[in-house]
């Protein structure tokens, strides 16, 4: 079964879900916690599995077409019942009997395959906005609650890890995409347990010390502290980056937020070490540049935030210091897609440190392909690229 296909079931798996929860909620069998609806069962759907093994992706899909065609019959059989005629009564078993079949003839896929355990806030989904403020406010309660153990850098090497009974996990690498964010959220509230040694292997973090809405900040910074790393290390950013969201004012159109820029290509333009000249515009994105009116003459956009730089400076994986001169261009999706470093005068193909496995795997608009147009250049072929192999992130398998 293609990647397309598994994609598609799970998104429908996650939609139920959430359709299954809101739901109960509305019927007063979900109360909130934080803030959200409440997951109220022990288990979820498990999405990883439909990745790895076709066969039971496969199985699932048949299994949900059974039980969605033997819901159906199951109706129509109640309908015509409920019509109470008396030719219909044979028809009413029949189907009532196909049913049936459909169930027990399905394909039903192995439960520890299936479910994965789940708590309370499994389907929650961050309220935080991925602001400047909110990434770098989550760096600060991460150092004061959580580098003592995970470390200042979050790579697991605090002073008190080699006390613990267990060595704390590395967060920047793949693991925060391995979960659903309401999980690590329950998880950095209500810490963490063994259970085979009946012993708490991480402290919860009480109420007091953090509110839900620090929680949200923390696993922003995280994220964004992961993203820094993965560039690093690997040259690319693994998973999808969002845009931070911010204030901008445009020559043309005032003050605006940046989500309000959906559904365009925005250029970031860092601030330089020297004063600079606005970048020249293009009718194909639009170009904010980062920093105060000091730095810049009339640019088409300007974010004063001055917490932006260095929040992308935490996404670049660079120290605040050395990210100046960086720009960053994010799809109409709102999603960063390529970087480039500063003192490059074009941009290429090379620069897109954010694509799709698929695209790599399939090898989908290859460097060498040429592009419609005569002329094509570095930055044509990259725009290209971004558009027609758009990103989504996966979160413990499922699309988000
Ligand atoms: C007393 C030490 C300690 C403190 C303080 C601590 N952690 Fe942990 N953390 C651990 C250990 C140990 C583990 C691994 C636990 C396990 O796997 O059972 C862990 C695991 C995690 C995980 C991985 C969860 C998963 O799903 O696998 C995350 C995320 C995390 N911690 C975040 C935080 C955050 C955020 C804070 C601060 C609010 C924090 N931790 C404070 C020791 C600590």
């Amino acid at each position: 079964m293609s990647e397309v296909w598994v994609a598609w079931i799970l998104e429908w798996l996650l939609a139920a879900q959430f359709a299954l929860r809101d739901g109960l909620h509305a019927l007063g069998l979900a109360p909130l916690v934080a803030g959200q609806p409440a997951w109220p069962f022990a288990l979820r759907l498990s999405a990883e599995m439909m990745w790895i093994d076709p066969g039971h992706a496969r199985r699932v899909a048949i299994t949900g077409m059974c039980a969605v065609a033997a819901v159906l019959l199951f109706s129509v059989a109640i309908a015509l019942a409920a019509l109470r005629r008396r030719v219909r009564s044979a028809l009413v078993a029949g189907l009532m009997g196909v049913a049936v079949f459909a169930l027990l003839a399905a394909p039903w896929p192995a439960a520890h395959l299936l479910f994965a355990p789940a708590v309370p806030t499994s389907l929650h989904r961050s309220d935080s906005g991925f602001r400047p403020a909110d990434i770098l406010r989550g760096q600060a309660l991460f150092q004061q609650n959580c580098a003592q153990c995970h470390g200042a850098d979050a790579r697991g090497q605090g002073p008190l890890a080699a006390t613990l009974g267990r060595w704390p996990p590395d967060l920047t690498g793949g693991l925060l995409w391995k979960r659903l964010e309401g999980e690590l959220f329950w998880r950095v509230r209500h810490g963490m347990r063994d259970e085979r040694l009946a012993r708490e292997t991480m402290p919860g973090a009480s109420p007091s010390r953090l509110s839900d809405a620090d929680i949200w900040q923390v696993l922003d910074y995280l994220q964004a502290r992961a993203s820094g790393q993965s560039l690093r290390d690997l040259g690319t950013w693994e998973r999808p980056v969002r845009m931070p969201a911010f204030a901008l004012r445009c020559r043309y159109g005032g003050e605006r937020r940046s989500d309000g820029l959906k559904g365009q290509r925005v250029l970031l333009v860092l601030p330089s070490a020297a004063s600079s000249p606005a970048p020249q515009e293009d009718p194909r994105m639009v170009s904010v540049m980062v920093g105060s009116r000091a730095d810049v003459d009339d640019p088409e956009c300007l974010a004063e935030d001055a917490q932006l730089l260095p929040a992308l400076a935490l996404l670049l994986g660079e120290r605040e210091q050395d990210a100046r001169g960086f720009q960053l261009l994010a799809d109409r999706d709102g999603w960063l897609r390529a970087r480039s470093a500063p003192g490059r005068s074009a941009w290429s193909e090379d620069d897109l440190v954010c694509r799709t496995a698929t695209a790599t795997a399939t090898g989908v608009q290859r460097a060498d392909k040429p592009v419609a147009g005569a002329g094509a250049q570095g930055l044509d072929v990259l725009l290209r690229r971004m558009d027609e192999d758009p990103v989504r992130p996966v979160r413990a398998g499922f699309p988000h």
